[in-house]
């Protein structure tokens, strides 16, 4: 099969396209034949090597951690995924990704997705949207009328966090370039906010969750925007607890583990026509490097999605 491998850290000039063995699958595992991937920040972070200490990767590693396809062999063990199925993921990332024709995912990361996606959409949505809900309904609980500010609303992470908090009721806040205010409303923000224009605490009025997807001096000036008892929770920096303390607020930190549950969350509120993933910017096998200089960028409006199959 294709994939799309590093065999040293470095630079967009480290992506390979390789032709690989399909990989074979463990007992609780299932091979899904992939149809599209997703790119995100942390493909291009692993390809520089700056987690090297976080996940010690064997090289050569199939990089991606999104994936959207069809089932195609299911471990002996597996009993609740079967050959056909139209599933989607957001893989271990300590494995080999899904820049590649096969991948071979744990059973228990996989759901089968909404007929209300198709495979781009559905391969759009699992790290970024599990990672959303992680923030604002597993760690923050947010609750409807409670005010929530998502920084960085028109990328990957942001703009499904505006749906998300919609979803659950919430009064959302968000932010992004001059460019972007009217995919902000149409993504459902209440107020739209345009970063360049004058300091955050001048625009906004309290909140009660911070989403900080920014981190550093961000995440700094977001303490003063947060209510009595507010949270701030980063999916970037880990917030200082005394700095939090000293603001009356709490604080916490997430790095996304892989999640049914929350797959199946989704697929509830995409069926309820309360939840779309934006795909701007397609690429595919033979141009990942291109797609990582996009997400590089920091400009990019919703998701990168590469078509695989
Ligand atoms: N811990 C975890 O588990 C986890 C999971 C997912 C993501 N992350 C991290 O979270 C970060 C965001 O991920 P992502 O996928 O959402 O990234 P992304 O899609 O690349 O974010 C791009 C967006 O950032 C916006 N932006 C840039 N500068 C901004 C600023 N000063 N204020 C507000 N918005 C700004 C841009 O909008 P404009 O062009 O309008 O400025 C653009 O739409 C990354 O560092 C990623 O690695 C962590």
């Amino acid at each position: 099969m294709r994939a799309v491998r590093i065999h040293q850290y470095g630079g967009v000039d480290t992506l390979k396209l390789d032709t690989i063995d399909k990989p074979s699958i463990n007992d609780d595992d299932v091979l899904i034949q992939v149809n599209a991937a997703a790119i995100n920040p942390v493909d291009w972070k692993i390809r520089e090597g700056y987690l090297q200490a976080f996940i010690p990767y064997e090289l050569p590693v199939t990089l991606g951690w999104d994936v959207a396809g069809i089932v195609t062999e299911v471990g002996a063990d597996v009993t609740d995924i079967k050959v056909g199925d139209e599933v989607f993921s957001r893989p271990a990332i300590h494995r080999d990704g899904s820049y590649a024709e096969f991948i071979a995912v744990k059973a228990e990361e996989v759901a089968i997705k909404s007929p209300k996606l198709d495979f781009s959409e559905a391969a759009a949505l699992p790290l970024a949207g599990i990672t959303a809900w992680q923030c604002l309904v597993d760690v923050a609980d947010v609750q409807p009328g409670q005010r929530v500010l998502v920084h960085a609303g028109a990328g990957g992470v942001g703009h499904l966090a505006i749906q998300i908090a919609k979803a659950k009721g919430a009064v959302v806040v968000a932010t992004a370039s001059a460019s972007n205010q009217a995919l902000l409303k149409e993504l459902g923000a209440d107020q739209a906010v345009d970063y360049s224009k004058a300091p955050l605490a001048e625009q906004i009025d309290a909140v009660d969750i911070v989403l900080d997807t920014m981190g550093g001096e961000i995440q700094q000036n977001s303490w003063a925007l947060l209510k009595d008892n507010g949270i701030l929770v980063s999916v970037v920096d880990q917030p200082d607890e005394s700095v939090a303390k000293a603001n009356n607020a709490r604080s916490a930190f997430v790095f996304i583990e892989p999640s049914r549950r929350i797959l199946e969350e989704l697929n509830t509120l995409v069926d309820e026509d309360k939840l779309r993933p934006i795909i701007e910017h397609r690429f595919t096998l033979e141009t990942i490097a291109e797609a990582h200089l996009q997400s590089q960028s920091g400009r990019t409006r919703g998701k990168i999605v590469v078509d695989v199959n």
